[in-house]
């Protein structure tokens, strides 16, 4: 249950601040006036006749700290929802950072009778600040993340990880927006930036009489996954935006619980997938429609130049055939239609043309794979599971070795979608059913792959150097409790070191690139002190030397924590 524990100070979250349903006849008056001045920018309401509601965007995070806690929200016009907020929003804030930031906030669980971690899906941080469900925090605590941001901008989001609730604390409401920007970069590009640059993050929802985010999986929604009946962008049902006819880029999240999407116009118009989970594909790809699993991102350009003004296009879910299974409720089922949102074309526009130069992401190559691991998808006793085990949070399931690339293969064994999500690492994937895969949500870095009924897929992965404990588990959140294995990634081990003494210097030298290792120097093997000055690349080494009168000094590699 959710308590009321707001009630003495009532808060009805209008998640727009500048969006209330009704205008004032002075305020229509004004706005009529300002539109037809020409003064209202694109996307804003200067058209407030469309029906529905119209598109929210969850405030900026503004570096204070986030909490988590039971709310009540404005989702439908003149109704009061429960729900869990973060900062009374539902979804949270949207968290605005740039690649060389610190991501440096504290984490409040102000939830009634539930503990909480926040994970960050698409972040590449130090496994501390992960969010493994077992930094779960217990209500009325608070922890600390800090994590460099040091990865390719991306559309990343966060949402509640923690253990045995991360299902329904998601559905009720804990998820946000996690961008990583370059607006310099984009603009080199050409790519869309500021008001034309809209995260729509999309969840489904089951319709009841209570209007509440209620979570309450029937055993085969525990099974085939909870899934709503409608959809909500942003938080916002039978969402609309103002557009014109201009280029505009869209970041699509998928943030439903089970659901998978396959998102076209109802139209069947052409537009460009450029971006996966972990940042450009290195393509501008032309599709009608592509499908979007749980947890997976993609970001688009559409152009509505061949909409005349007043006309109006739609984002729908489109209709996909699986395996019907039997004994399921009668509503919407995996693969049924839906729609998304409206776009009304309002203002006049010239679509840009489409960016040509798209920088490729350095993929791993296959060749390079030391080992490949299996994990076999499949059911047993009803219960869904890896390797036939059933998630369990103190065990360790394998090691991987930092540094490395590996290839690891799904194999679904049952009917249902899985799509499979790794903590702390990216990868490519290589085939479907020893294919190449076609899918525009298999293109560049992806850190979610879909493994559909009965498939096999095999992606290349490469780690990193920051050693813990990280997840690999099925973002279908219904399964993602016993489909999910824990995995170590051990200490790195330095690179060797090449000490030249000579009569009047000593020169150190180690391979490059150093993958982030930082040289130390000591006297006595207890006091370690960090080389002065920057190593210089020499052929495929980095050298550093010092003149030294010391005989016996003694160097090594350290990884610097928090890296
Ligand atoms: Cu988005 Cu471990 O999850
Ligand atoms: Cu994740
Ligand atoms: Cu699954």
């Amino acid at each position: 249950m959710i308590s009321f524990q707001l009630m003495d100070k009532p808060k009805l979250e209008c998640l727009r601040p500048d969006s209330s349903s009704v205008l004032t006849r002075r305020q229509w008056i004004k706005l009529t006036a300002l539109a037809a001045a020409g003064m209202l920018l694109p996307g804003r309401r200067a058209f407030a006749a469309h029906p529905g509601n119209e598109l929210r965007l969850p405030p900026i995070w503004d570096g204070g700290p986030l909490t988590a806690e039971p709310g009540h929200v404005e989702i439908w016009p003149g109704r009061i929802t429960n729900a869990l907020t973060i900062n009374g929003h539902v979804p949270g804030p949207t968290i605005r950072l740039k690649r060389g930031d610190r991501f440096d906030a504290e984490i409040v669980n102000r939830l009634t009778g539930e503990d909480l971690v926040l994970h960050w899906h698409g972040l590449k941080p130090p496994a501390k600040f992960d969010g493994h469900p077992n930094q779960s925090v217990s209500p009325g605590q608070s922890y600390r993340v800090k994590i460099p941001i040091v990865q390719d901008p991306a559309f990343c989001w966060y949402h509640a990880h923690t253990h045995d609730l991360t299902a329904s604390q998601v559905y009720r409401g804990l998820a946000g927006a996690f961008m990583i920007d370059d607006p310099e970069r984009d603009a080199v590009l050409g790519l869309p930036t500021g008001s034309r640059d809209i995260p729509l993050l999309i969840r489904d929802w089951k319709s009841n009489p209570s209007f509440a985010l209620t979570y309450a999986p029937s055993m085969f929604e525990h099974m085939w996954g909870y899934l709503g009946n409608t959809i909500l962008v942003n938080g916002t049902p039978d969402a609309w935006l103002s557009v014109d006819q201009g280029t505009w880029r869209f970041r699509l999240l998928n943030a439903c619980n089970a659901r998978v999407l396959r998102i076209g116009f109802d139209d069947n118009r052409t537009f460009h997938v450029f971006a996966s989970d972990g940042g450009l594909t290195g393509m501008m790809e032309p599709v009608t429609a592509f499908d979007l699993s749980p947890g997976q991102r993609v970001e688009i350009l559409a152009s509505f130049d061949n909409i005349p003004v007043g006309g109006s296009v739609s984002l729908r879910s489109l209709f996909f055939p699986i395996a019907a299974p039997a004994g399921g409720p009668a509503g919407p089922r995996q693969g049924d239609p839906l729609p998304i949102m409206t776009f009304h074309i309002d203002q006049v526009g010239i679509s840009d043309p489409l960016p040509t130069v798209m920088p490729a992401p350095d993929l791993p190559d296959e060749l390079l794979s030391r080992r490949t691991r299996n994990f076999n998808l499949g059911v047993v006793n009803g219960q869904h599971t890896i390797n036939n085990q059933v998630y369990q949070l103190g065990r360790t399931d394998f090691e991987v070795p930092p540094g490395e690339i590996e290839i690891w293969q799904f194999t679904n064994q049952t009917a249902n979608h899985h799509p499979m999500h790794v903590h702390g690492a990216f990868f490519k994937v290589l085939s479907r059913n020893a294919s190449l895969p076609t899918l525009p949500t298999d293109r560049g870095w992806r850190d979610t792959v879909t493994v559909f009924p009965n498939e096999t897929v095999r992606v290349a992965i490469r780690f990193g150097p920051r050693p813990g404990l990280y997840l690999l588990h099925c973002h279908n959140l219904e399964h993602e409790h016993e489909m999910m294995q824990n995995f170590a990634l051990l200490d790195p081990v330095p690179p060797p070191l090449d000490i030249q003494q000579g009569e009047s210097q000593v020169v150190v030298s180690w391979p490059n690139p150093s993958d982030g290792w930082v040289l130390e120097s000591s006297d006595d093997l207890v006091r370690w002190q960090a080389a002065e000055g920057e190593p210089q690349a020499v052929a495929n080494r980095l050298e550093w030397w010092e003149t030294t009168h010391a005989p016996s000094r003694f160097y090594r590699l350290v990884m610097p924590a928090n890296l």
